[in-house]
C-alpha cells in the first residue's frame, strides 16, 4: 500500500524551491550592475599603465577629461605617437565618441589593449568602425602572449549581444575557455547566437559538457535552454572534459538545489554513479552527503530521497501491471 500523499509532496517540494529561486535570481540581476564595475580582467590591468608614466601626465589627456574638444584638436599634430595611444585607449575606454576620429586620423598606434579598451566602452558604432577598414584592427585584439583575456571573453562576460555579434561577423572565434564563460556569465539568447554562428560553439556544446557547466554554476535559464537544444539528454555523460559526470551530479556537488529539483522534476536519474569503468562511483545522493552541512545539503538529500521514493513506486506499478 502506497501512501496516497508521496507524488504530490515531491511537487510541492519542487515548486517551493523554484519560487524560492526566481526570486533570488531576480535579486541577484540588480547586483549585476556593481559586479560589471569590479575589474573585469583577471589580471585587473589598467590600460594607462602601460605607458610612460610621463605619458599619462600629458595635457592631451586632461582635454579629454574635461571634454574641451577645441584645446585637443589643437594639441593633436605635436603629440608623440604612445600619448595618442593612451587617448585612444582612454576615449574608448570611457566612451568618448567624439575625440575618437581625429585620433584615428593622426593614425594614433592601437596597442594590446585597445581592442578590450574598446569592448568597455560599449560603443558598438565605435567598435564597428575600428574592426573595418581603413583600420581594421583584429576582432582577436594585438596581445602575443596568449595569457590576456580576448575581446570576445569580455564582451561575453558583460552579457553584450551586440558586441559579441560584432566581434563574430569581423571573423573572431571563440575556444573552448571562452564557451564556457559565455555559459556561466551570459545569457542563453547569447549562447544561442555563438552555436548559430559558430561550428566550434555547436561542437563545445557536446563536448566540453554545456549542460554540467551551467548546472554547476546554478544557471537555472541556461540549463533549460541547453535541454531543448537536439540531442542534449538530461541524463547525458560528455566524453571530453567532465567525463561520466551527469548534469545531476554537478549540481548536486556544487550544491544548486533549484538546478537538483529542476533535473528532478524533469525526469533526471538519481541513480546514475560517476564514471564508467574507471574513477570513482559516486552516485548523487552520495555527493550530496558529502556538502557541507547547511540548508542546501538538507534540501538537496530530501530532493533526491523523494525522487528515489517514486522511481520506486514507478517500478512497483510495472511489476504489478506484468
Ligand atoms: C557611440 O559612438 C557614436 C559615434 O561613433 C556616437 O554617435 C554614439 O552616440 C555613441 N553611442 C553611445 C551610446 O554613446
Amino acid at each position: 500500500m502506497t501512501p496516497p500523499n508521496r507524488p504530490i509532496s515531491i511537487f510541492l517540494i519542487v515548486n517551493i524551491i523554484l519560487i524560492s529561486c526566481v526570486m533570488a535570481t531576480s535579486s541577484s540581476s540588480t547586483n549585476r550592475q556593481t559586479e560589471h564595475q569590479q575589474p573585469l580582467l583577471s589580471n585587473g590591468h589598467n590600460a594607462l599603465l602601460d605607458y610612460d608614466p610621463a605619458d599619462l601626465n600629458q595635457p592631451l589627456l586632461s582635454l579629454i577629461t574635461t571634454n574641451d574638444l577645441p584645446g585637443f584638436h589643437s594639441l593633436l599634430p605635436n603629440t608623440p605617437p604612445s600619448v595618442l595611444t593612451a587617448a585612444l585607449n582612454l576615449c574608448l575606454r570611457n566612451n568618448k565618441p567624439s575625440f575618437i576620429p581625429p585620433l584615428l586620423t593622426h593614425n594614433a598606434p592601437f596597442n594590446r589593449h585597445t581592442a578590450l579598451e574598446a569592448i568597455r566602452g560599449q560603443n558598438s558604432t565605435t567598435l564597428s568602425l575600428l574592426l573595418s577598414p581603413p583600420h581594421s584592427m583584429s576582432p582577436h585584439g594585438t596581445s602575443t602572449s596568449g595569457h590576456m583575456t580576448r575581446p570576445i571573453e569580455l564582451a561575453l562576460r558583460l552579457n553584450n549581444l551586440q558586441l559579441v555579434s560584432i566581434l563574430l561577423a569581423h571573423g573572431a572565434d571563440i575556444d573552448s575557455h571562452e564557451f564556457e564563460v559565455a555559459l556561466t556569465h551570459s545569457s542563453s539568447e547569447l549562447v544561442k547566437r555563438l552555436i548559430e554562428a559558430s561550428e566550434e560553439a555547436k561542437y563545445q556544446v557536446y563536448r566540453i559538457g554545456a549542460l554540467q557547466i551551467a548546472a554547476g554554476a546554478g544557471n537555472l535559464e541556461m540549463v533549460e535552454f541547453l535541454l531543448g537544444l537536439p540531442g542534449m539528454s538530461i541524463d547525458g555523460r560528455p566524453r571530453g572534459w567532465r567525463k561520466g559526470t551527469t548534469a545531476l551530479m554537478e549540481a548536486v556537488g556544487k550544491g544548486r538545489v533549484e538546478i537538483v529539483a529542476y533535473l528532478l522534476m524533469n525526469g533526471a536519474d538519481p541513480e546514475l554513479g560517476n564514471g564508467e569503468g574507471e574513477g570513482s562511483y559516486k552516485k548523487p545522493v552520495e555527493l550530496a552527503r558529502e556538502l557541507e552541512d547547511g540548508d542546501e545539503k538538507t534540501e538537496i538529500l530530501e530532493l533526491l530521497k523523494l525522487a528515489g521514493e517514486e522511481g520506486e513506486e514507478q517500478g512497483d506499478e510495472v511489476r504489478m501491471e506484468l
